[in-house]
């Protein structure tokens, strides 16, 4: 035997050897797919259930307001109706209270929403969090019944140069000096309604305005009126 004959017949397995082998592939694929179909489920199994997950909670209904305020802020939004001039909220977060308000104005009134997106109750990023309330808004923005502001408070304070607004609602910061500023503001341009959320012990500072202003004409939930 030459030993090149010698190194292929090291090698090489014989014709028929190759041919049982092949009968046997075939016969046995799905015995084998099944098998791997099976230890596919135990891998599976192996994993924890997503409930033991550690998931962060997103409820898009936390901080905005209480399910009692909704009917309130809109009646405001209606008794709004006869002014002329935007509605404007302060403090947008994803736009759920945007949603309400708009389902209580007349078709041809604006909302302006405000939000520098610099807090969120959920720890996303700002730009996270500015996505969602893009989306959120997104009909109600590109049928012209919403225009998302993205600034800090203040400087849209400074920059307004529209009508008295018919409604503004404050629902930003709830320090004391922040609510006075933004309640100041309104005062000066004219705004018609003004309210805001969070006329509760866990903002002693908006209470304190408040009630130095004359306290509430009304409350709905936390949501307060002058
Ligand atoms: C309590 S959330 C608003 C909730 C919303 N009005 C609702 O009812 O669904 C407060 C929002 O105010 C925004 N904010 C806080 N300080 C601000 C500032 N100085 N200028 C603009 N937005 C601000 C935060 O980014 C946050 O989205």
């Amino acid at each position: 035997m030459s030993k090149t004959a010698e190194k292929q017949g090291s090698t090489a397995k014989p014709v028929t050897s190759r041919i049982a082998n092949k009968v046997w592939r075939e016969v046995s694929r799905p015995v084998r797919q099944l098998s791997r179909r099976i230890h596919g489920e135990e891998v599976a199994q192996t994993q924890p259930a997503a409930s033991t997950y550690q998931q962060p909670e997103f409820d898009p209904k936390i901080a905005t307001i209480e399910p009692e305020a909704i009917p309130f802020i809109q009646r405001l939004v209606r008794e709004s109706r006869q002014y002329s001039g935007p509605i404007i909220e302060i403090g947008t977060l994803l736009g759920v209270t945007t949603t309400h308000m708009a389902l209580a104005k007349a078709p041809e009134q604006k909302i302006i929403t405000v939000d520098l997106y610099c807090w969120n109750p959920w720890g996303v990023t700002p730009a996270i969090h500015e996505a969602h309330t893009t989306q959120m808004l997104h009909y109600l923005v590109q049928t012209g019944h919403v225009d998302r502001v993205r600034m800090d408070k203040d400087e849209f304070f400074a920059k307004y140069r529209g009508p008295a607004p018919a409604m503004v609602f404050l629902d930003a910061m709830h320090d004391y000096e922040n609510t006075k500023l933004d309640i100041e503001w309104a005062q000066r341009v004219g705004a018609k309604i003004i309210s805001g959320h969070d006329y509760c012990d866990l903002h002693p500072g908006v209470i304190q305005i408040v009630d130095e202003l004359g306290g509430p004409r009304e409350l709905g939930g936390s949501v307060w009126v002058l």
